[in-house]
């Protein structure tokens, strides 16, 4: 018996469980026989006939399933070629009106059309659950589920949901789906099992002519299994295909990222090696040229620039810069101002790297053709597409900037970006340890010319100290020759006023002594003698504090007629008296070969020089050589004696110039060096000694070289000597509170024929002069009763204005000294005056006036 069926591709049907036992029949080809068990006659003819068919029916069935695994075997994929078998199904088949594939979909748990032939489009939009209908019962219990007749579609369609039922009742009740009422009672469907045995769906027929006979089953389960493989094997396909697809996309993904990781790597490498010449390069030039050439190279960039920003200036300028290929770029140097520079008209105001500086970040220009970033067209941009400025902060501020340009569009990527602000970051910290380098080197270089500032100056602060201590020296020296002047000048005063009546008398009596015993000449000569021998103490004394006055007339000498004279002079010190000693000393002269004038006294510097010829020969107790050197040191003549005896202590050779100061005891005065020291300075000239214990004593006198103007012709004897011519008689007045003084004087002028008023003080010679005519006044100084000498003298020419006056005083030298010349007085002389010196005086001034009548 055959089953009958009707199934649209839809499931519908009743959950009726699969009857092996259906008639035979149903999709056979052929013609109906009737019932066979009615013709018993033909039995054979029956059973070959039955035989036949079975053949005929098995025939059908192989050529059925060749179909269908020819048409779904090679396909690979689902859809077309499923579509094609059920067609090929349907084709084999003509009972068959509909024909539907229902794939499980395992996520939403439901039975989705894959392919339906028959059957209008809105069953593709069918969704079944496993239990649903008759597919859904078939995919449910996993096994062949038949449907024939009516009542067994209904039940069939009472498992259905509200949503699917609704659709199929009208179909139900009319049949008129397709034309084929039949074709919902009378349905097969058959799951779909792989290999394995999972269902993957089911393969529903519906037919509205004939049931599905057992044999149907039997041919579509093989066909349901020729699909399930086919569909296992391309869900397989498409598995293996993702699979592929994915390992291809992993492949490439990986190439992509090894190609990533090499890049980074040399990105790495650069950065790194950066780092390293940064941290360790202190020389910038170098260092910035290296990077603008490795940036080049790494990033294949038309060119890369270090672009520094002058801030004070407001200006860029290129100090490095490199273009494709490692040539330099010509544009290293050059500098230009933000504001636009007049003078190469180039604009940087809208640039990258002006934008770079002004914001402290990094500035990118994809495309410089499109960009409204681009510099204007008037930069040299020259093929120029893609540009980034990194800004290089340094301190706080944008020290400058690294420019990388391209000529493409679109390379300044995020990549690019992210190398170039880390070649920027370690620039940044190169340049920050130059700067700091460089601040080192300064501050070391300060500090060196600071410390050799404070050297300097703590050195000429001691010489400044030893100049000051050696003048604080030499002061109190002078001071103390001051002190001692002062003091020698009192002396020679008082022994002055003491000697004058002692020589003047003693001179007196020896003009009248022819008649007096010899015994009683012999007496004053030693008496005369003596007082001379005093006064020239004296004189010595007064010649170490007397300074220049006008009676030293200077004249040109020559120093070397005055060495030769006075080692002459010397002589029976040097040599006789050495020799009667017993030693031998050689005295050398060592003189400059030129003339040496010098302005003074000839005989004062005779005298200087023997004092020092002789101190010399006191110094070789046991012989040695004395040499007198002359030679010219620029505008002086240096006088040197030197000699090879036992030298100076240093308190000697710091005193020895004081007068009264001597290491000779009875044999020396100590006026000898103090006398010379007066000539020379009274010479406009100074003294050096140079002395130590056992190595001699070089004693040099500098005297100022005198102009040639000064005098026409030098003289050895120089000097201008007084005249000693008397005149007629005069009328003197003597005025002296000393009466020995005043008697001595009036003794001396009144020997001379002179007539001689005495007055022992001030009034008594003003009421004189008052009373009488004098041609001269002769006036004491210091005097007692109110009136001294010089206010006499003011008086006496209040009265009589022509009258010379002449003060003598035992202060002259002093007077002298200090610059006092009272106005009245017209010659001051010294006391103890000579016969000699008063005659020059009166003949000086008392030629002018008439003697008296
Ligand atoms: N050439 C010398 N060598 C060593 N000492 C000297 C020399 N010249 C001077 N003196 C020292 O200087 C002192 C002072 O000399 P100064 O000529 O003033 O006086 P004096 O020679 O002692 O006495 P006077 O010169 O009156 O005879 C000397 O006593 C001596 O100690
Ligand atoms: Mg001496």
């Amino acid at each position: 018996m055959t089953i009958g069926m009707a199934v649209p591709t839809a499931s519908v049907g009743e959950a009726a469980p699969e009857r092996r036992d259906a008639p035979e029949g149903g999709l056979h080809d052929g013609p109906r026989q009737g019932d066979p068990r009615l013709l018993a006659s033909d039995a054979d003819a029956r059973l070959r006939t039955g035989a036949e068919h079975q053949l005929l029916r098995l025939t059908r069935r192989l050529r059925l399933l060749l179909e269908v695994s020819t048409t779904v075997g090679p396909a690979m994929k689902l859809g077309a070629p499923l579509d094609d078998a059920l067609r090929t199904l349907r084709e084999a088949l003509p009972e068959i009106d509909t024909a539907a594939v229902f794939l499980h979909d395992p996520q939403a748990d439901e039975l989705v059309p894959h392919a339906l032939v028959g059957l209008g489009d809105e069953y593709g939009r069918i969704r079944l659950r496993p239990g649903e209908g008759i597919s859904g019962i078939a995919f449910q219990r996993s096994q062949p589920v038949r449907c024939h007749g009516r009542e067994h579609a209904r039940a069939m369609h009472a498992t259905l949901r509200p949503e699917n039922a609704a659709h199929f009742t009208a179909a139900l009740d009319s049949g008129s789906h397709a034309d084929h009422a039949g074709v919902y009672k009378r349905s097969v469907s058959v799951p779909l099992r792989t290999r394995g045995c999972e269902t993957i769906g089911v393969l529903t027929l519906g037919s509205g002519r004939a049931d599905f006979s057992d044999d149907d089953v039997s041919v579509l389960e093989g066909v349901a299994a020729q699909l399930a493989v086919a569909l296992d094997n391309a869900r397989l396909y498409d598995e293996v295909r993702r699979q592929a697809d994915e390992l291809r996309a992993a492949l490439a993904a990986g190439l992509e990222r090894e190609a990533t990781i090499a890049r980074q790597a040399e990105e790495r490498r650069l950065i790194n090696e950066f780092a390293r010449v940064a941290a360790s390069s202190l020389d910038l030039p170098p260092l910035l040229d290296r990077v603008v050439t490795e940036v080049v190279a790494l990033t294949g960039a038309a060119r890369c620039r270090i672009v520094r920003y002058e801030a004070a200036a407001d200006a860029l300028r290129v100090l490095a810069g490199r273009v494709r290929g490692g040539a330099p770029d010509p544009w290293v140097g050059h500098g230009w101002t933000l504001a636009g520079d007049p003078g190469s008209g180039v604009t940087v105001k809208a640039g990258a790297n002006a934008g770079a500086v002004r914001t402290g970040r990094t500035v990118t220009i994809d495309d410089t053709l499109q960009s409204s970033a681009a510099p204007p067209r008037d930069f040299p941009v020259n093929g120029v597409r893609s540009v980034v400025s990194v800004p290089i902060p340094v301190g706080g501020t944008v020290w400058g900037t690294l420019n990388v340009a391209f000529a493409e569009p679109d390379r300044a990527t995020a990549e690019c970006v992210a190398l170039l602000e880390g070649v920027a970051a370690h620039l940044a910290l190169a340049v920050h340890n130059a700067q700091l380098y460089e601040d080192a080197q300064r501050e070391i270089a300060e500090r060196t010319a600071a410390e050799r500032q404070v050297r300097e100056s703590a050195a000429r602060l001691e010489c400044a100290y030893e100049e000051l201590e050696a003048a604080q020296v030499q002061l109190v020296q002078q001071e103390r020759l001051k002190a001692l002047g002062q003091l020698a000048a009192g002396i020679a005063h008082d022994l002055n006023n003491t000697l004058a009546p002692v020589v003047g008398f003693s001179e007196l009596l020896r003009t009248h002594a022819a008649a007096l015993p010899r015994q009683q000449r012999e007496w004053l000569d030693l008496l005369h003698t003596g007082a001379l021998d005093a006064a020239d103490v004296v004189r010595r004394l007064r010649e170490f504090y007397r300074s220049r006055d006008g009676h030293d007339a200077f004249a040109l000498v020559d120093l070397a007629a005055i060495v030769a004279q006075t080692v002459d002079l010397t002589r029976p010190r040097w040599k006789d008296d050495a020799q009667a000693g017993g030693r031998t000393i050689a005295v050398r002269t060592e003189l400059a070969p030129a003339l040496l004038p010098v302005a003074g006294s000839a005989a004062e510097l005779r005298e200087a020089l023997a004092n020092l010829v002789i101190n010399a020969v006191d110094a070789l107790p046991a012989g040695g050589a004395i040499t007198v050197r002359t030679r010219i040191e620029d505008a002086s003549v240096a006088l040197e004696v030197h000699d090879t005896g036992g030298g100076m202590d240093e308190e000697t050779r710091r005193r020895c110039l004081e007068p009264f100061f001597t290491t000779k005891g009875e044999k020396g005065t100590g006026l000898g060096l103090a006398m010379v020291h007066g000539t020379v300075q009274r010479h406009g000239g100074t003294i050096e000694i140079e002395s130590a214990p056992g190595t001699g004593t070089t004693v040099r006198l500098r005297l100022p070289l005198a102009a040639p103007s000064e005098a026409a012709v030098p003289t050895a004897a120089g000097g201008v000597e007084g005249a000693g011519d008397s005149r007629p008689p005069l009328r003197l007045l003597v005025v002296d509170d000393d009466p020995a003084v005043r008697m001595v004087t009036t003794a001396m002028l009144e020997a001379d024929g002179h007539l001689v008023v005495e007055a022992h003080d001030g009034a008594t010679g003003l009421a004189a002069l008052r009373t009488g005519r004098f041609d001269v006044l002769l006036t004491d100084r210091a005097m007692p009763g109110g009136m001294s000498g010089e206010q006499l003298a003011a008086e006496a020419k209040a009265l009589h204005p022509q009258l010379p006056v002449l003060l003598l005083t035992g202060y002259g030298d002093l007077m002298a000294a200090a610059g006092e010349s009272p106005s009245a007085v017209d010659l001051v002389l010294s006391k103890p005056v000579s016969l000699e010196t008063l005659r020059t005086a009166l003949a000086a001034h008392a030629g002018a006036t008439q003697p008296a009548g």
